[in-house]
C-alpha cells in the first residue's frame, strides 16, 4: 500500500526487531513501532496495534522468531506457540502460524532454529501478500461480471470491519477484489460499515480506501439492510477471521445481520478469504471459541477533538453494564460464495479444496 509516496506493508522486520503500523492510531495518526520480545507481540497483538486475521497470523510467525531468540530448545519453542495462541482466540490463522513455525522450526538443528525462524516468518508473510493478490483477481472476475451488463453502471459494495490492507500483510482479502477492479477502470463505490465497538470500518477501511481513492461512504452499521432493500447495494463482501470445511464464516460482530438483510434481498454475500483462514478440523460455526473482549469497548467511543487530541468518553450510564462478543458466525445457506486464491467456492463445495 502507498503511503505518503510511499510502499508500506502493516509488517516487517527490521535488525533483531519487527516493525509494524499501529492500528490504535489511525487513521490520525501514521505511526510505526518497534517490538524487539515475544511480550511486545503479544501486548500488539491483544491490544489491537496489529488486527485481523492475516496479519496476527504474520504477526505470530515474527513473534516467533522473537521468542526463540535466546533459547530455541522444544521446550522453549513450545512454551512461545502456547503465548502466542492464548492471545486471541477466534481467527485460525494466528494459530496455524505459530503452529508451521513450530513445525518448521523442529525439523532445523536447535543450534540453527534463531535464524531459519526469520526465514520462516517472512516465508508465511510473502505468501499472505500473493494469496491477497490472487484473492483480488478472482474477486474483480465477479465484479467485473455485474460491470459488464453497463459499463457505466457503479458497483455498490458493502464492507463489515476492515479486511483490507490493514488485516493483512498487504493487499487486502475482502478489500483485494475492490482495489483490483477500482485499477482496472471499473467503477466502484463501497459501503463502508462503522463496525462498532471499535469501529474498524469507519478508522481503518475509510483511511485506506481513501488513501487509494476509492470512492466510499461510511454508514451506520444498521444501515445497510436499509440500503439493500433500495436497490443500493449490488454485493457483500467481507473477510473472515475463520471458515469452517463446511463454510460456516466466521467474522466480526454484526456480519450475521448483513448476510441476512442480503439472504432476503437477493444481494450476493461474499467472504474473501485466504486458505490459512480455513479450519478444516472445524466443521460447524458453533464450534469456533467467539473471543469476548472488554466491555469498555462498547462503553466507551474514542476519536480526535476539535484540538486534534484524542479522546475517549463514556456513552451509557454508569448503572449499566454493556457485553462485547467479538464475533459472529454466518451460516454456509446465507453465502453465495467463498473468494479464495484458487478461486471461488461454494460454501458446499469448500471441502474439494482440503487436506
Ligand atoms: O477484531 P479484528 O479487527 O481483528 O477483526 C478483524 C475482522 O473481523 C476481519 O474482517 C477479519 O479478520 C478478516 S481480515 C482479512
Amino acid at each position: 500500500m502507498r503511503i505518503h509516496d510511499q510502499h508500506f506493508r502493516t509488517i516487517w522486520p527490521t535488525q533483531n526487531a519487527v516493525s509494524l503500523i499501529d492500528q490504535t492510531r489511525l487513521p490520525f495518526e501514521f505511526v510505526i513501532v518497534s517490538v524487539t520480545t515475544l511480550a511486545e507481540v503479544c501486548h500488539a497483538i491483544r491490544h489491537m496495534q496489529v488486527r485481523g486475521a492475516p496479519l496476527i497470523g504474520a504477526a505470530a510467525a515474527y513473534g516467533v522468531a522473537l521468542g526463540i531468540q535466546s533459547s530455541a530448545t522444544e521446550t522453549a519453542l513450545a512454551a512461545v506457540v502456547q503465548q502466542l495462541i492464548a492471545t486471541r482466540p477466534t481467527a485460525v490463522n494466528l494459530a496455524w502460524a505459530a503452529h508451521r513455525m513450530q513445525q518448521q522450526l523442529l525439523a532445523v538443528p536447535e543450534a540453527a532454529r534463531a535464524s531459519a525462524a526469520w526465514l520462516f516468518a517472512q516465508a508465511i508473510a510473502d505468501e499472505d501478500v500473493a494469496q491477497n493478490l490472487a484473492i483480488g483477481q478472482h474477486g474483480k472476475a465477479l465484479i467485473a461480471a455485474k460491470a459488464s451488463v453497463d459499463a457505466q453502471q457503479t458497483i455498490n459494495i458493502l464492507t463489515h470491519c476492515n479486511a483490507g490492507w490493514l488485516a493483512t500483510v498487504d493487499g487486502g482479502t475482502a478489500l483485494a477484489p475492490i482495489y483490483a477492479a477500482h485499477d482496472a477502470g471499473l467503477k466502484v463505490h463501497v459501503w463502508v460499515d462503522e463496525t462498532r465497538p471499535r469501529n474498524q470500518g469507519a478508522s481503518l477501511t475509510a483511511w485506506e480506501l481513501a488513501q487509494h481513492g476509492v470512492p466510499h461512504t461510511v454508514i451506520a452499521d444498521n444501515a445497510g439492510g436499509h440500503l439493500m432493500q433500495h436497490g443500493q447495494v449490488d454485493m457483500v463482501i467481507v473477510g473472515a477471521d475463520r471458515v469452517t470445511r463446511e463454510g460456516d464464516v466466521c467474522n466480526k460482530i454484526g456480519t450475521y445481520l448483513k448476510a441476512l438483510a442480503a439472504y432476503d434481498q437477493g444481494v450476493p454475500f461474499y467472504a474473501a478469504v485466504p486458505t490459512p483462514t480455513i479450519d478444516w478440523q472445524v466443521a460447524r460455526g458453533a464450534d469456533i471459541d467467539i473471543e469476548m473482549r472488554d466491555a469498555d469497548e462498547v462503553a466507551y467511543i474514542s476519536g480526535q477533538a476539535p484540538d486534534g487530541r484524542w479522546q475517549r468518553v463514556r456513552i451509557i450510564p454508569h448503572e449499566s453494564t454493556a457485553l462485547n462478543p467479538a464475533f459472529d458466525v454466518t451460516p454456509a445457506r446465507l453465502v453465495t460464495g467463498i473468494i479464495t486464491e484458487c478461486g471461488i467456492f461454494a460454501p458446499a463445495q469448500l471441502h474439494t479444496l482440503g487436506q
